[in-house]
């Protein structure tokens, strides 16, 4: 006789957690300080965004990664010396985010996790000339980030998605899905950093989820004011630059109808693919022809929002979207904000703040997310539109000073629950954010 799961689930479930991202932009590290809590396995999880921060990314590994990148040639040397020194950037940003606001790794955190700088992502070697493979790195040794902190680290979640057979990226659908799904609105939660993303949430259906990149977000716009600049600007704040210049929108189209754009779902994307030279490129091409730095980024920024909007047209719902939520740092640029809400005139569009989340803040709890889940041994909601519906958990860890205590906490958690009935969460409640938005 099977049993069944509910009785002697022992206490409760409690746990906080450090979620980091390094993303694309390598602007620097987003934090998330959250406490997860769950009366029971079949009770909905409840999460609490106590505090949230961005540490800087130290300009000189910036430029030592970024060279890695956009050369791509490098020496097992530099690999390792720069895996260990991000491993160290994550570790005094998660002790700068503890002083900062006051609370304490040894009593006030349980597990730290999050990915380290993306090195290379490439999830469609069929888009490539060569004899390359799927694959993925991105690193930041755990193992110094738990010995430096004594508390439990977790990473390499992209790579363990992708062992189970899909791209490794995005990763957000789930958390998407349990923060916004509705049950009479179709909904999308947009994200544009380094890279845009975004996650479709069909009405009614918190399983029914997907996502995938539409292509460049902030990258191409943030090469051309460096390239513009000699560097002194790191990127066209609040669109001021874009605002000045006339789109050329033979570019545009040019560029959109290159084979990543028209590529199917599901894709995701990266440096290697729009990387700094391209835009360049682009650049140069278009200055021969008489533009204007500012003609530049306006039509840079214009490929990147003509590809969200082209985007939700291909791949949306039916019906389109009712709402979409938006997220990432480019979400402050209203030259791509206005050109959607034009494209998309019956469609609400609300920065993530609308629900407590700051802005910047939702990859980092999608890392918080799987930290957590990784932890306590269950797969995520696997995304629709992806190669294998396979689940599983994903990522890996390195046991820090805390780890049998937390590990004793989450046997009691599952009690004598049957390990055949582990699912995935599908419940999710968000308690109000304690932090100041
Ligand atoms: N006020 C702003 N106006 C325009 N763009 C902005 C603004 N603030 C941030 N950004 C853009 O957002 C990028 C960082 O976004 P982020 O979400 O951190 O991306 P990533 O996840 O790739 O690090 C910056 O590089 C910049 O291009
Ligand atoms: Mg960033």
């Amino acid at each position: 006789m099977p049993s069944t799961p509910t009785q002697s689930s022992a206490s409760p479930l409690s746990l906080k957690v450090i979620g980091h991202n390094a993303g694309t932009s390598m602007d620097g590290v987003d934090l998330v300080h959250v406490h997860f809590t769950q009366d029971s396995p079949t009770m909905p999880l409840k999460m609490q965004l106590l505090h949230y921060g961005e540490y800087p990314m130290p300009k000189m590994l910036k430029a030592r990664v970024m060279g890695l990148i956009k050369e791509n040639t490098t020496t097992p040397e530099e690999m390792a010396i720069v895996n260990i020194q991000l491993g160290e950037v994550i570790r005094d940003a998660v002790h700068w985010f503890a002083e900062r606001n006051e609370f304490s790794l040894a009593t006030d955190v349980d597990l730290i996790g999050g990915q380290g700088q993306t090195i290379w992502h490439l999830p469609l070697p069929e888009l490539f000339e060569g004899n390359q493979i799927r694959a993925h790195l991105d690193m930041a040794e755990i193992a110094i980030i738990a010995a430096g902190t004594g508390v439990t680290s977790l990473g390499n979640f992209r790579v363990s998605d992708m062992a189970l057979g899909r791209q490794g990226c995005p990763l957000f659908a789930a958390l998407d899905s349990l923060l916004l799904s509705h049950p009479t609105l179709n909904r999308a939660v947009q994200n544009i950093g380094g890279i845009a993303n975004f996650s479709i949430l069909p009405r009614g259906d918190v399983e029914g989820c997907y996502d995938f990149d539409t292509g460049p977000g902030n990258i191409f716009i943030d090469a051309a004011v460096r390239y513009f600049t000699d560097g002194q600007q790191e990127y066209d704040k609040d669109g001021a630059m874009g605002k000045l210049g006339k789109v050329d929108q033979s570019v545009v189209d040019k560029v959109l109808r290159g084979p990543y754009f028209v590529h199917d779902v599901p894709k995701t994307t990266g440096r290697e693919t729009f990387g700094d030279r391209t835009a360049e490129d682009i650049c140069d091409e278009m200055l021969a022809r008489g533009a204007t730095p500012e003609d530049c980024v306006a039509t840079i920024t214009r490929i990147t929002a003509q590809s969200l909007a082209d985007a939700y047209e291909r791949w949306g719902p039916p019906g389109g979207v009712d709402e979409i939520y938006m997220g990432g740092g480019g979400s402050h640029n209203p030259n791509i904000i206005n050109y959607l809400q034009q494209r998309r005139p019956n469609t609400r569009i609300i920065p993530i703040s609308e629900i407590s989340i700051p802005v910047g803040a939702k990859e980092a709890l999608g890392f918080a997310l799987l930290t957590l889940e990784c932890f306590v041994g269950r797969p995520m909601i696997v995304p629709k539109r992806t190669e294998s519906d396979r689940a599983g958990v994903v990522g890996q860890i390195q046991p820090g000073k805390n780890m049998h205590r937390i590990r004793r906490h989450v046997v009691q958690f599952w009690g004598d629950f049957p390990e055949e009935q582990v699912k995935s969460t599908t419940k999710m409640i968000l308690l109000p954010s304690q932090c100041d938005m």
